[in-house]
């Protein structure tokens, strides 16, 4: 098949206008798609007839230079690598489609977010921002989310993070912040890690990153799933409505599924265990027809009315509070197709948070006039000159035009002589664009400012957030926040700067610093010595919002327990009955349940059946799941509790307060956690001697009456006032 797109269909108007559906970007991307074929050809096509010798001077003899089959093979194998990105390096991406759930023409004239009747494609990227490309997917780091929409009218990228706020405000510091956050450069250690020396001197001395900072040290940077994270635009844009009204406008994405998060504990596991554990579960819940769904959701300010908020909306270190402004649901994603070549589409894809359609516009935020130039800079080299917007995953699938021509990897044949505007030469008749008011229209506000190179005293409040932030967040968060702090620094050899960055934390709240300082060897917290360093502004707005539920994991959970992960721990033996109807019913409920044992093959029931196996305990460990049942049957329950890996899959749930419920001889295995945890006799339906612990009698599961109580159990996710977890040792 031939790699070039087939004439006029891709590109063409009638593409463009043809359809209402999202498959257009799947045309598109088909006409570059080949599969296996049963012939072997060089790049130039020819037919290969051996492809494991090279071509030599006799049998032993030394090879030959003339072997352009060898020398292309080998050629194009030592380029095959490209620059990775400079920051966001590892992601994984998918395809799906938006659609808005009603009309917005009231705030912007952007088509896609007209009709509740068009589908548009987008391509989604994930990320983590501090590690290189095969770096551990569950490191402690922000997350990137960037969307690309392929609209009718041209490519929009909302190029954002799963956290609402930024470290710094200003883009001339952003260069300076990930030199710090990325791996020292003497020895190149550590990898994906903020937890060393430069990034806590950088952020000690910057006390417009605390609010962020809050945020990185809290669950939110350890997301137990892609598709369980919000997403946030971060800065200020605008929309703007076709009578050229302006609003300003911030972006969310809220999963369907809920936000949830690894405990640190697991996310460090993991990283061992399987490095691949996002990229891996997004992958697999696509395959599997579990498409993960986002909602989109909008809060909008008049412009005009940002001043009554009390902080600058311009400024990527405040968020909108969500009692303050709440957020409009306005559309739903679904991402329902994997790529077919991660180089070709994930790799290749070029996000540019400058990409916009009429009807959205920037705003004068600072950070975010940094980013507009910065993106494509970066894509010149990292993707090979300036024609990368012609690689397939880039293109629009609205037609192109311009007088732009040549360069590196140019793709396009143009037609004729004229390269330039205005002309008359190109099919006779005059061709001038001298603004008009169709296509995209910059928002004129006006501007009367000198150059000055000075930040707004309206971005000196560098903490009121920070203690918004921690004053919303439950017990179990906040203890997180804590430990994650103390983690951290107590990784800084240099004792001055974790001195001073308790000092700093001191002016978010001072029973957090005391906390914090209590394990780093140093002196108690003092907010004076911060207040009277160079950048340090003692300055907090009068703020309107001092607590905010919405800035909380805990009520973002959901209910369900949809595509989250059930092991059954099983071994010869087992009393498989109510473990067929805990299948079933926890398969309607929309979890993927899955057999667990010392080997992999089948296991042979107490009723002389057998039951397949799905994974070992060394292969798939508590750790990637997020319930645990350990089902009856004395030969079974016996065998497992002489195996310390099965010993160990229950302390680790234990641990990591997942739900786990045991039927009849399975409370056995529970004993050896070393707790009380014998079931009462006459207990009416499930006793449940801890949270999230659940025993139950079997004949009770096959009547039906346990399945709604382990549903909400694991739909509960983390029963953080379980009690001794902190005592286990796994
Ligand atoms: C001045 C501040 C910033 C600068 C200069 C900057 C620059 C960059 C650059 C050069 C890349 C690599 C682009 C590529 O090679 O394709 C990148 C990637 C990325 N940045 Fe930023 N960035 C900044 C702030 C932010 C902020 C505030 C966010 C979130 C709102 C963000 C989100 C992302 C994401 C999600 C990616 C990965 C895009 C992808 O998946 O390909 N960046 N950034």
């Amino acid at each position: 098949m031939s790699l070039l797109p087939k004439r006029n269909a891709v590109n063409s108007r009638s593409t463009a206008s043809s359809a209402k559906s999202n498959q257009d970007k799947k045309v598109q991307l088909d006409n570059f798609t080949v599969g296996a074929t049963s012939t072997l050809t060089s790049n130039q096509g020819i037919q290969i007839a051996d492809n494991h010798n090279s071509l030599r001077a006799g049998e032993n003899g030394p090879t030959l230079l003339e072997d352009f089959i060898l020398r292309e093979k080998i050629t194009h194998f030592g380029h095959e690598r490209i620059p990775e990105r400079v920051v966001n390096a590892r992601g994984c991406g998918a395809h799906g489609y938006f659609k808005p759930y009603k009309s917005m023409v009231q705030y912007t004239s952007a088509a896609f977010l007209q009709d509740p009747e068009i589908e548009t494609p987008v391509f989604v990227r994930f990320s983590s921002s501090l590690g290189s490309l095969g770096s551990a997917d569950t490191v402690r780091d922000v997350r990137g989310f960037a969307v690309k929409f392929y609209t009718q009218e041209g490519n929009y990228d909302l190029v954002g993070n799963n956290i609402p706020v930024f470290y710094i405000q200003d883009a001339i510091k952003f260069p300076d912040l990930v030199h710090a956050l990325k791996p020292e450069p003497h020895h190149e250690m550590p990898q994906a890690s903020s937890a060393h020396d430069t990034f806590w001197d950088f952020a000690s001395l910057v006390p417009e990153i605390t609010h962020m900072l809050m945020w990185t040290m809290s669950d939110r940077s350890l997301p137990r799933s892609f598709r369980m994270m919000e997403g946030f635009g971060v800065h200020t844009f605008r929309f703007i409505n076709s009578q050229g009204d302006a609003f300003f406008v911030k972006f969310h994405w809220k999963p369907k599924l809920g936000v949830h998060a690894l405990d640190w504990d697991e996310a460090q596991k993991i990283a061992g265990k399987d490095p691949d554990f996002l990229r891996r579960d997004l992958w697999e819940s696509i395959e599997m027809g579990n498409y993960p769904e986002w909602e989109l959701g909008v809060q909008i300010v008049d412009v005009g009315r940002e001043e009554e908020l009390g902080f600058d909306i311009l400024d990527a270190t405040k968020l909108l509070p969500e009692s303050q402004i709440p957020v409009q649901i306005i559309g739903k994603m679904v991402l329902n197709r994997n790529v077919e070549n991660f180089f070709s589409e994930t790799e290749q894809v070029a996000f540019h948070p400058g990409n916009l359609v009429p009807g959205i516009d920037f705003s004068n935020d600072p950070l975010l006039q940094g980013r507009l130039f910065s993106y494509t800079d970066s894509q010149l080299t990292r993707l090979g000159g300036p024609n990368f917007h012609e690689i397939p995953i880039n293109r629009s699938i609205c037609p192109v035009h311009n007088f732009q021509r040549a360069g590196l990897n140019r793709q396009t044949i143009n037609k004729g002589r004229v390269a330039y505007e205005p002309n008359t030469l190109a099919n006779g008749l005059e061709f001038r664009l001298d603004g008009t008011s169709q296509g995209f229209q910059s928002h004129p506000n006006p501007i009367a400012a000198s150059k000055i190179r000075r930040r707004n005293s309206s971005f000196n409040d560098h903490f009121s957030q920070a203690t918004l932030f921690w004053n919303s967040q439950s017990i179990a968060e906040k203890d997180h926040i804590a430990a994650a702090f103390r983690f951290e620094l107590s990784k800084v050899e240099a004792a001055d700067i974790r001195q001073r960055m308790v000092d700093n934390l001191a002016h978010v709240d001072l029973k957090l610093a005391l906390k914090v300082a209590s394990s780093l060897g140093i002196n108690a917290p003092d907010p004076k010595a911060a207040a009277g360093r160079l950048g340090f502004h003692d300055y907090r707005v009068s703020t309107k919002v001092i607590e905010d539920s919405a800035l909380s994991m805990m009520v973002r959970g959901g209910n369900n327990i949809k595509t989250r992960r059930l092991a059954i721990l099983v071994a010869d033996g087992v009393d498989a009955p109510p473990v067929r109807r805990l299948i079933q019913d926890m398969t309607a409920a929309g979890a993927v349940c899955k057999l667990v044992s010392w080997q992999l093959g089948t296991v042979n029931t107490q009723g002389g059946k057998q039951l397949v196996v799905d994974h070992t305990f060394a292969n798939m460990p508590s750790v990637m799941f997020d319930a645990v049942l350990v089902p009856g049957g004395d030969e079974s329950v016996t065998a497992l509790c002489g195996l310390g890996e099965a010993v160990h899959f229950v302390l680790e749930a234990y641990k990591h307060c997942k739900t786990i419920c045991a039927l009849n001889e399975g409370t056995r295995l529970l004993a050896t956690l070393g707790f009380n945890l014998h079931p009462e006799k006459n207990s009416d339906l499930v006793y449940v001697p801890t949270a999230g612990i659940l025993l139950a009698d079997a004949q009770k599961v096959l009547d039906g009456q346990v399945t709604q109580d382990f549903i909400a159990a694991m739909a509960h996710h983390r029963h953080w006032d379980r009690l001794n977890a902190i005592a286990v040792p796994a």
